[in-house]
């Protein structure tokens, strides 16, 4: 993970950069990811609606939002898959629409429905995806680092859901990329192939590697994300570290405890003097003591209905 310190009054954090991978030329302010006034509409449906984004070096970013809010779209114009309709975008320094195959080495992509590959085996798949790349990294350690290798002969369209999952990942960083596009990457994943994918994410990061993700795992966000940015109806409704969004840091503890089997529950900015007094009160222990914050989902939750609100779109009663 990174270091870096937090100006709140700014949108992005300032980053320690700590490798470069040898490519010079590197842009102003160092972003990895500069979009204004995105957009991109299907038909009557304006899937990306005037999004402002911005990606620091180095950076683990993470996408919320709610389904069909956009995620798929922008990082998808992001990659250089499709075509925006209007807003300026740079990606590593360029344009994804008109970058060339140089540029296209230099960002990985877990895309999150990806066509089958041919009939061929997990390590002819990595090893065949290696080569469209000047300095791919060694397709037994890709295998590896992902918990495949158990796997590596068998045909792809025998792995499970979770596998497969797995193999796009593989085939996501085999080449090496300095910036990685991640969409909801670990949907299939059992909990410790979770775990293991945030240990492959968070060495990435440390290696240098800049990560957008998305996902609907808001603990998957708070374990690696830097920054996470909520979208929804195609704009961004806010960004902030997962700690501090929408003022969370700052937001009243509930305190709760038990008297006579019953539960006590108090919000309040001081939990602290609320337990020193509990403890007086009690004379010691106090019984199913408990203090808790908003988790990122609650906030997360609130930011989304509000802006739901706002919009004036259709709730479900
Ligand atoms: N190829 C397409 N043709 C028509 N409409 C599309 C297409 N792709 C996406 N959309 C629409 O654009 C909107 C945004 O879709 P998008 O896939 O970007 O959302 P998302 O945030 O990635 O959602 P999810 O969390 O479900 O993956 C949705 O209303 C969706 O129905
Ligand atoms: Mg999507």
């Amino acid at each position: 993970m990174i270091h870096r310190s937090m100006d709140t009054r700014t949108s992005l954090p300032a980053v320690a950069v700590k490798r470069q991978k040898g490519h010079a030329g590197l842009m102003g302010n160092d972003l990895v990811v500069e979009a204004k006034g995105l957009r991109k509409s299907y038909g009557a449906v304006a899937a990306v609606d005037g999004l402002d984004l911005e990606m620091a070096r180095g950076e683990v970013l993470s996408l919320l939002g709610p389904n069909g809010a956009g995620k798929t779209t922008t990082v998808e114009i992001l990659e250089g898959y499709r075509r925006r309709d209007n807003g300026e975008v740079r990606v590593l320094g360029e344009d994804p629409q008109r970058a060339g195959t140089e540029w296209r080495a230099r960002r990985g992509i877990v895309l999150q429905n990806n066509e089958d590959v041919a009939d061929l085996s997990v390590s002819e798949s990595v090893r065949h995806f290696a080569r469209f790349y000047p300095s791919p990294a060694d397709p037994a350690d890709v295998i590896e680092r992902v918990g495949l290798s158990a796997k590596r002969d068998a045909r792809i369209r025998t792995l499970s859901g979770g596998q497969r999952r797995r193999l796009d990942v593989a085939l996501g960083i085999i080449g090496g990329p300095e910036l990685l596009f991640l969409d909801e990457p670990t949907t299939g994943f059992d909990p410790e192939a979770r775990r293991t994918f945030w240990d492959l994410v968070r060495d990435l990061a440390k290696e240098g590697t800049s990560v957008l993700l998305t996902t609907h795992y808001l603990e998957e966000a708070e374990a690696l994300a830097d920054r996470v940015a909520v979208i929804n109806h195609g704009r961004l409704v806010e960004t902030g570290p997962p700690g501090e969004l929408g003022g969370r840091q700052h937001a009243p503890a509930q305190v709760s405890w038990l008297v006579q089997g019953e539960w006590r529950h108090v919000k309040t900015p001081q939990p602290t003097a609320l337990v020193r007094q509990l403890e007086e009160t009690f004379g010691g222990e106090v019984p199913g003591l408990t203090v808790t914050r908003p988790s990122l989902e609650d906030i997360y939750l609130e930011l989304i209905g509000a802006a739901a609100g706002e919009s004036g779109e259709e709730q479900l009663a």
